[in-house]
């Protein structure tokens, strides 16, 4: 699996299609001064996204994205649309190679630009290659449940509801975790982490 990550950062992009079309591309978000600004841009706009809140700064988040460059588990794609207009990132990580494990994270549109549905593109798209190129047998990934877009996407692309943590907000300095609460009196400000799951993909619906 980690091969594939590998290859992925040194190979051609992957490209986003719908029938004989190509309707944009994913390449490896790297650390450059530009995508900083993106990312940081990005990451304000869409705390929900996050499983912590922290103001972004482009240093911080150049650093986020030398994160995911040098790892060897995990690559952050930039998303693409046709004219090559950056409209988001998108990460994958190998959780466990032996048990061909993956979670998807960091899925965020960044621009309305793309057209409705454009993101369903990449979840197929990025589940696909974890499966056929990395060897997933299971991909994962996690959502609020006050931010119900993305479960709806994965939803389509044959991810299923498997469990759910009721977590909180919890400040530290300068940083806001979404923590697993185990016992205690519930708050209206809590909510509920969904975890979903992909064992197969199904078929696209728009091709
Ligand atoms: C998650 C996220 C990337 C998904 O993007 P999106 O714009 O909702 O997804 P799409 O581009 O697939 O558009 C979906 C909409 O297009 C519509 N659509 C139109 N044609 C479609 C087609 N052919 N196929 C699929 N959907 C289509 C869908 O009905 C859907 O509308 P709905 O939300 O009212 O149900 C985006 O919501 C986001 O950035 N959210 C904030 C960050 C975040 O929460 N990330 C996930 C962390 S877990």
């Amino acid at each position: 699996m980690l091969n594939a990550i590998r290859q992925a950062k040194a190979d051609q992009p992957i490209l986003l299609t719908r029938g004989d079309a190509v309707i944009g591309s994913l390449t490896p978000m790297l650390p450059t001064e530009r995508n900083a600004q993106l990312a940081a841009r990005w990451r304000n706009e869409n705390r929900e996204a996050y499983s912590s809140w922290v103001t972004a700064t482009p240093e911080s988040a150049l650093a986020w994205l030398r994160g995911f460059h040098e790892r060897e588990d995990r690559i952050l794609f930039l998303v693409q649309d046709e004219y090559a207009n950056p409209v988001g990132h998108f990460g994958a990580v190998i959780l466990d190679a032996d048990e061909g494990l993956a979670e998807i994270v960091s899925a965020v549109r960044g621009s309305p630009d793309a057209p409705p549905g454009f993101f369903y593109v990449v979840y197929h798209t990025v589940t696909q290659w974890l499966f056929r190129h990395a060897g997933a047998r299971t991909v994962v990934a996690c959502a609020l449940d006050s931010n119900p877009k993305p479960t709806r996407v994965m939803a389509r692309c044959g991810y299923r509801v498997v469990g759910a943590d009721h977590v909180r907000l919890v400040q530290s300095g300068d940083t806001a975790t979404w923590t697993k609460i185990s016992n205690g009196r519930l708050d209206h400000k809590d909510r509920l982490m969904i975890q979903l799951e992909c064992t197969q993909l199904l078929p696209r619906n728009d091709e």
